[in-house]
């Protein structure tokens, strides 16, 4: 669908998705301790207050507004402004501190550099946003660049098995996509990145289940560079005077 079609997906009252995370988000997420980089930064790069998060494809917000609400500073990125405007809508009634760490972007994700989205961020999140194959892999190359030292990619999404086995979701098996599918789109930047988990998992819907994609993957740190010896070289031992 495009930006027009999602538009119009959205112009109902109701939120589409509903108001709570997505579920494997929220396991996921939890078990990062909304960890700052401990090293990495760059030369007179700052130290952010808080861990920042880019979500791509954010829809109305329901991850966004839980992750602003744990703690996360969040771009939420989407081409429907309906969308967008729902989640700010949802974020209105919520504290000041949560709405301040909300940065609404109405833009293309595939052309996320002409919307002043560059990173660092300490987790990228793309979540049940499925784009041709091509531009998938495009995102999430991209995404890893934009990761900071330790952070964690997260990307889940309807498994191409959901279209005969499960429910609900992308019907196009053309933007539907596999874990092994995202392993190889992410292979060219296999040497950046550690992948955790790359598995199907089950979402109990009022129907089958459905059947998602799931990737968590983290960048790592570097190693701080070895130190160098004292001025003089390491002190070495007398020499033994076997006379
Ligand atoms: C299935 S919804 C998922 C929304 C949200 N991530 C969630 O999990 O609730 C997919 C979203 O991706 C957005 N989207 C699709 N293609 C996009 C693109 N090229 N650029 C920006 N947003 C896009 C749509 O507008 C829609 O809001």
């Amino acid at each position: 669908m495009d930006a027009a079609e999602w538009d119009e997906h959205y112009s109902t009252t109701e939120l589409v998705w509903g108001a709570p995370p997505n579920e494997t988000v929220v396991e996921q997420v939890f078990g990062l301790e909304r960890r700052l980089p401990v090293g990495g930064l760059g030369v007179g790069e700052l130290r952010p207050e808080l861990p920042r998060a880019l979500d791509l494809g954010c829809g109305e917000g329901r991850n966004t507004l839980w992750l602003a609400t744990h703690g996360w500073q969040v771009d939420a990125v989407d081409f429907s402004q309906t969308g967008i405007d729902k989640g700010r809508t949802v974020a209105s009634r919520l504290s000041r501190s949560v709405r301040g760490r909300i940065r609404w972007v109405h833009a293309n994700v595939t052309r996320l550099d002409a919307a002043d989205i560059t990173g660092p961020y300490e987790l990228v999140l793309m979540a049940f946003l499925h784009l041709a194959a091509a531009d998938r892999r495009a995102l999430l190359l991209h995404a890893v660049e934009m990761l900071s030292p330790g952070g964690t990619l997260l990307v889940i999404g309807n498994d191409t098995l959901n279209l005969a086995e499960g429910y609900g979701g992308e019907q196009d098996p053309a933007r539907t996509f596999t874990p092994a599918d995202l392993l190889a789109d992410l292979a060219p930047a296999e040497a950046e990145l550690r992948v955790r988990i790359a598995d199907r998992v089950h979402r109990p819907t009022e129907d089958r289940d459905a059947i998602d994609a799931l990737l968590v993957a983290t960048k790592p740190v570097p190693e701080p560079p070895a130190e160098e010896p004292a001025l003089g070289g390491v002190p070495q031992p007398p020499a033994l005077d076997i006379g």
